[in-house]
């Protein structure tokens, strides 16, 4: 396994549970490339929702589907994933959290501590056993280092009798590279 990227290294813990997944967030569809990343391996009448407060991200998330001829493959949502327990169903197997804004647009719409530390409160109760959320956080991008303290401090926070916590980064990097957050609600097949 090739240590690439905090991005990359999300999408290769999730790989052997997508094949048999039923349930998946993409907490921020951006441009799609989670969201498609899901859908090429979640199975056929599985369920993934996506959310965005931007339409154009969410324009873009569709039609990269619909090239892939996966349209209606994801549900879209126009709404903060610190909705997101108003449109999930449990029990989750799987949660994606890629932060800051979306590339090529205002970087003004970044993900916010406040709302993401919720969705994530949201997603720790959603996950059923053996559930799996990943968490990129930026903290190169001015609010993205306080984010990333929030988030690192509430999930450092949740109990290990029922989650297992870890944090993987870049250690001899410049420019502050990603750090990938990963919780896992604890229980199912080992
Ligand atoms: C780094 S991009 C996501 C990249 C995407 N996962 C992909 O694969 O292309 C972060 C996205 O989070 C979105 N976002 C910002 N705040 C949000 C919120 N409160 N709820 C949901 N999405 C949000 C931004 O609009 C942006 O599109």
């Amino acid at each position: 396994m090739k240590l690439a990227n905090a991005l990359n290294m999300a999408r290769q813990l999730l790989a052997g549970r997508l094949a048999v997944a039923r349930r998946a967030v993409d907490a921020t569809a951006g441009n799609g490339h989670d969201a498609l990343y899901l859908a090429e391996r979640m199975p056929p009448g599985s369920s993934i929702w996506a959310f965005d407060i931007q339409q154009a991200a969410l324009e873009n998330t569709g039609k990269l589907l619909a090239d892939r001829g996966l349209a209606g493959r994801v549900t879209l949502l126009r709404a903060c994933h610190s909705r997101m327990a108003e449109y999930v169903a449990a029990p989750l197997d799987v949660a994606m959290f890629n932060l800051v804004y979306l590339p090529g647009a205002s970087h003004a719409l970044v993900t916010r501590a406040a709302t993401t530390v919720e969705a994530l409160r949201q997603t720790a109760l959603l996950l059923g056993p053996g559930g799996l959320a990943t968490i990129v956080a930026y903290p190169g991008h001015p609010s993205g280092n306080e984010e990333r303290i929030a988030v690192e401090n509430f999930l450092s926070a949740l109990p290990q009798a029922a989650f297992t916590v870890a944090c993987w980064q870049m250690l001899n990097q410049i420019h502050n590279p990603p750090v990938l957050y990963i919780l896992e609600k604890r229980g199912g097949t080992p």
